[in-house]
């Protein structure tokens, strides 16, 4: 089954085609971040503009790339919620009016699915349940129990920032620019472990809840100091000590609410670790070790274009919720946008 999927919920117009939910005919990603750095954030309706003059060239390149027509798909797939009004509402209206006139089913997709399934793309190995997923990104922070597909528990979530908007700010704060996770990624590498201290919020709370706006705070305060130190004129190494400080308490948090959240359920088969901070390396190691130590399998996107938002991933959830449900998609689907329908809320 070859799906044609389409992804406007932020800053990136994406489209793809999916067979079978894991192998990636074509993805396309048009990402607005030079346009966003200008403002230093997402303006809704900017986005939405972009989208609107992107959306068609990307959904041409993404066919032109696997070499298909629209006859040759057999379903379409769009981003629902969560997200911005505007933006989704170009992603939804797009695909309608393709539905409608290329008469092939509708499949709304909530866009956390999309990053819960972002792990099967191009993954040959067979994927099980019940499957404990770390989806980590910009917006999202949640460490999710699957006991089957479109089956979903939230065990815990950030209660202020998540992750990735962690490292954004802590990068801006250290003057190493945007995206943060990255830029803090690269100078971490020449940082001396052990040189600077931050504190580990929450970890040794008894809920499976995290907490990340307090670290930032705490680079700030710290970063004070060491300006007062260094007369203003903080030397590269004290920077990439703090950076790897930074990361390393992010890691240690994430780590042990996955180890406890493991506790919890010992039936896990396997981790998932998924969302725009999976590609961080360390979180990687940390959790390869965890898993390891449990004797289960570590499985995250083949690739980082995976790991941070896309249409690909939308296609493959698209194609279990189709595999699902197969009777509730159609020509006829109406598209609704909710911006802030949550993922328990969804049910396909
Ligand atoms: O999934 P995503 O593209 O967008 C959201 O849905 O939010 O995730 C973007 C986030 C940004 O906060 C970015 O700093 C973070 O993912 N990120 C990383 C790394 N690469 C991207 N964080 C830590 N280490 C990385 N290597
Ligand atoms: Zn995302």
């Amino acid at each position: 089954m070859k799906i044609l999927a389409i992804e406007t919920s932020c800053d990136e117009t994406a489209a793809a085609i999916i067979e079978d939910g894991r192998r990636v005919l074509s993805t396309i990603v048009k990402s607005q971040i030079e346009i966003h750095r200008e403002t230093g954030g997402v303006v809704p309706e900017v986005a939405a503009r972009e989208h609107m003059k992107k959306i068609i060239p990307v959904i041409d390149c993404a066919l032109r790339e696997a070499q298909l027509t629209h006859n040759d798909i057999d379903a379409i797939a769009v981003t629902q919620c969560p997200g911005l009004v505007s933006a989704l509402l170009v992603g939804t209206t797009t695909a309608t009016v393709l539905s409608r006139v290329y008469n092939k089913p509708l499949i709304p997709v909530n866009h956390i699915a999309g990053h819960l399934y972002s792990a099967y793309l191009e993954n040959t190995h067979e994927l099980t349940f019940p499957r404990l997923i770390l989806t980590v990104s910009g917006g999202h922070n949640d460490i999710i129990l699957m006991r089957d597909h479109f089956d979903f528990t939230i065990l815990g979530q950030t209660i202020d920032d998540a992750a990735g908007e962690a490292f954004d700010k802590a990068a801006r704060l250290m003057g190493l620019g945007y995206p943060g996770g990255p830029a803090i990624q690269r100078c971490a590498q020449s940082g001396r472990a052990g040189k600077e201290q931050l504190p580990r919020p929450m970890i040794h709370d008894d809920t499976l809840n995290m907490s990340f706006s307090g670290l930032k705070t705490a680079v700030y305060y710290r970063l004070n100091n060491l300006l007062d130190e260094y007369n203003n004129h903080l030397p590269e190494e004290i920077i990439a000590d703090l950076a790897l400080e930074f990361q390393t308490a992010v890691v240690d948090v994430l780590t042990a609410k996955m180890k406890q959240a493991l506790m919890r359920h010992p039936d896990i088969q396997e981790i998932h670790l998924v969302g725009g901070v999976s590609a961080n390396t360390a979180l990687r190691a940390s959790l390869q070790h965890l898993a390891e130590s449990k004797k289960i399998a570590l499985h995250y996107p083949q690739h980082i274009r995976y790991c941070t938002d896309n249409a690909a991933m939308i296609g493959a959830a698209a194609y279990f919720q189709y595999q699902k449900w197969p009777d509730r998609y159609s020509v006829e689907t109406h598209c609704d946008v909710s911006p802030n329908m949550t993922l328990t809320e969804y049910t396909g």
